[in-house]
């Protein structure tokens, strides 16, 4: 008889994660310089609700009353991105000693608090002065990075010991430079692949620093991954997974574990016209070796998986491009994401068996549900109980196949700015009011805390 309780190993760190433009607020206070998200918010027409991060959770003022929410769940870890303008308000040169100070004193409530810091280093907010001058898309920024990275570990590497170089290069890149739904809103292929290489890149240049300035401490990137499902497609699936994981997955991992980028998908962009026909010119000698230098885990982030379309959209060329199948069988978060647990332990299996990364976090999981406070002022989020609780239970099989899965970080908190999406996305265990700064834990933070206590959650009734 399999056991009604999923027991953790022992020392599993469990998390929750937020980062700094969605929660952070005083966008212009005490010497902050400007982001690309507070020049994207402020450009009419890019976010959904209309909204801006200037003040979202109010954390940069609230951070003690968020410390004691955090206690009070029992988190062992907190999962929180630094601001890049805050410490450099100009991108390089001139430190912002209040910036600093900031989170000098986060980690400090934290530690006090019994909860380890895990800082990310870019969740996406680069200095506007930095994009002026091209941002991702130039080499400059790569080197701007490795400066910014070396103040903050300078700063914060004796109490720190667990570094994120970046969130999600993929979102960047894609979202950012090619798809333009994300600052700075571009739509500019050729220079989306510059700017993911370029992110590596630093990320590369920076492992070294990081190690110099926090010695013993754990160094790795966040990757968002797509685990591809064969949906109840009739097109030949092999081909065009292979092609889809290579855009979204290989590109980013493969560099990292020392592959050189996928050969495939490099052809893919020459044919395209994406790139010359000499191809990727803006990799230079010893990138490739700095890229792939060793880190101590990978960051996963996973929400939903790939699917194939059962049709291929009228106008595509046969190619079933956009690869989300939407039908009956599935269930959707409010964001319209597919709810898909096994996914996470396909993904995390993959990675352990293909690429071998010592150690992996997820780092990111999570649902967006609208549920609010009932007349009772409880927010019974069922739904995003049985999306965490299911999703646990899939890393836990993982766990059982040999992956090396060392901690689980809730995506969020607490509800928060969803980049394009304003406020109209909810995906925190604690319920924001956005008017009165209230937090109110949601039933599934409750259920988070006992799972937490307890390291093991009861066998769910159905797995996925
Ligand atoms: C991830 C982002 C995070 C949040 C979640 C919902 O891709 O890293 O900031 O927006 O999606």
């Amino acid at each position: 008889m399999p056991s009604r309780f999923l027991k953790f190993p022992d020392g599993f760190v469990w998390g929750a994660a937020t980062s700094a433009y969605q929660i952070e607020g005083a966008w212009n206070e005490d010497g902050k310089g400007e982001s690309i998200w507070d020049r994207f918010t402020h450009t009419p027409g890019k976010i959904l609700d209309g909204s801006t991060g200037d003040v979202a959770c109010d954390h940069y003022h609230l951070w003690r009353k968020d410390i004691a929410l955090m206690r009070e769940l029992g988190l062992k870890a907190y999962r929180f991105s630094i601001s890049w303008p805050r410490i450099l308000p100009a991108g390089r040169g001139k430190v912002n000693q209040a910036g600093l100070d900031f989170y000098s004193r986060l980690v400090d409530g934290l530690l006090k608090a019994g909860i380890e810091p895990f800082v990310t280093l870019y969740h996406w907010d680069l200095p506007q002065s930095l994009q002026d001058k091209g941002g991702w898309a130039e080499r400059s920024t790569a080197e701007a990075f490795v400066e910014y990275a070396d103040v903050v570990s300078r700063k914060l590497g004796d109490r720190v010991k667990r570094w994120i170089t970046h969130n999600e290069p993929w979102a960047t890149a894609v979202m950012g430079y090619q798809m333009g739904g994300h600052a700075p809103g571009l739509n500019d292929y050729p220079a989306s692949l510059k700017a993911s290489h370029h992110l590596l890149l630093s990320h590369g240049w920076a492992v070294p620093a990081l190690r110099r300035n926090s010695p013993g401490a754990g160094v790795g990137i966040t990757l968002i991954l797509f685990p591809l499902v064969p949906g109840p497609s009739k097109i030949p699936v092999l081909p065009v997974f292979r092609k889809f994981d290579g855009y979204f997955n290989r590109w980013f991992l493969d560099p990292l574990y020392g592959r050189h980028y996928p050969a495939d998908v490099v052809a893919e962009h020459i044919n395209a016209g994406h790139i010359p026909a000499d191809g990727l010119t803006f990799v230079k000698p010893g990138d490739l070796e700095a890229i792939a230098a060793r880190t101590d885990f990978l960051g996963v982030n996973y929400y939903s998986p790939v699917m194939l379309r059962n049709k291929v959209p009228p106008g595509s060329d046969n190619e079933p491009l956009l690869l989300l199948y939407h039908g009956p069988k599935y269930e959707y978060t409010d964001i319209g994401s597919m709810v898909y647990p096994d996914g996470l332990c396909h993904l995390l299996s993959r990675l352990h068996f293909e690429y071998q990364p010592g150690k992996m976090y997820v780092t990111e999981n999570g649902a967006s549900y609208s549920d609010g406070p009932d007349g009772d002022g409880r927010v019974r989020d069922r739904r995003r109980l049985s999306y965490l609780h299911n999703h646990l239970a899939a890393a836990h099989r993982a766990i059982g196949y040999g992956v090396p899965l060392a901690g689980y970080f809730v995506w969020s908190l607490m509800d928060n700015f969803e980049w394009s999406f304003g406020y109209a996305q909810r995906f925190g265990i604690t319920w924001v009011d956005y008017q009165t700064q209230r937090r109110i834990f949601k039933d599934s933070a409750l259920w988070y805390k006992q799972v937490m206590a307890e390291n093991s959650l009861v066998a769910p009734k159905k797995s996925s």
